[in-house]
């Protein structure tokens, strides 16, 4: 099984990127591949249509086209801004629709309040449906992002940790159970 971990914080000092690090890691060390997906790295402007796409976009397109493929499920990472997940994020999502489709897909949401991103969550879980996807009813809420890592990035906060944990546990039964069935299904149909 590969996991995608699409990271929807793009701003100069951020802070969402050391949770999509955390998974990243934690993916890992339970034996499982995952590819952390950054939107910072080949930023994707503002969607308009096939025809006014110049060449370049069109090959960044192309290219987190075929890495969203790859993967069996994918986890967003989104920020909490103004109530809601980031604008970066919901731009990157209407450039596709197949990618996603019949996927199991989880949230984790990230804020510098005490909140954890809880409204960001639930309105992106919702957007999740509208893609076609399957959203892990739990979700991951971390609260006052700024002092849950250390200056390695690793996480210190032990609740944090915890729940990151049980995160990942309920996401890679759900994960596992929805790509066993297709399996299922596509081995019936052969
Ligand atoms: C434009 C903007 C709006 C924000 N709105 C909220 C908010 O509604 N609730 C909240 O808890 N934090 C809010 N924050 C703080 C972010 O949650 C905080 O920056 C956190 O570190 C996650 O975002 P980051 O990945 O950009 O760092 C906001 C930050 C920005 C830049």
């Amino acid at each position: 099984m590969k996991i995608g971990i699409l990271l929807g914080s793009t701003r100069v000092g951020r802070q969402s990127h050391k949770v999509a690090l955390h998974l990243e890691k934690e993916l890992k060390e339970r034996g499982v591949a995952a590819d952390l997906i950054d939107l910072a790295d080949d930023p994707l402007p503002i969607l308009e249509g096939h025809a006014a796409r110049s060449a370049q976009v069109e090959a960044r397109v192309q290219a987190l086209s075929a890495r969203l493929r790859a993967a069996d499920g994918l986890v967003f990472v989104t920020p909490e801004y103004h109530g809601s997940f980031s604008g970066v994020l919901k731009n990157a999502l209407d450039y596709f629709w197949e990618e996603f489709n019949r996927k199991p897909i989880g949230v984790a949401a990230v804020s510098a309040g005490k909140l954890g991103g809880i409204n960001a969550s639930t309105q992106l879980q919702h957007v999740v449906l509208s893609l076609g996807a399957f959203a892990l009813p739990t979700k991951l809420l971390v609260s006052e992002v700024h002092s849950a890592f250390d200056e390695a990035l690793q996480v210190k906060s032990e609740p944090i940790a915890k729940s990151t944990a049980r995160f990942l546990d309920e996401y890679l039964w759900f994960a596992g159970a929805i790509v066993q069935a297709k399996q299922v299904a596509a081995e019936r149909a052969a």
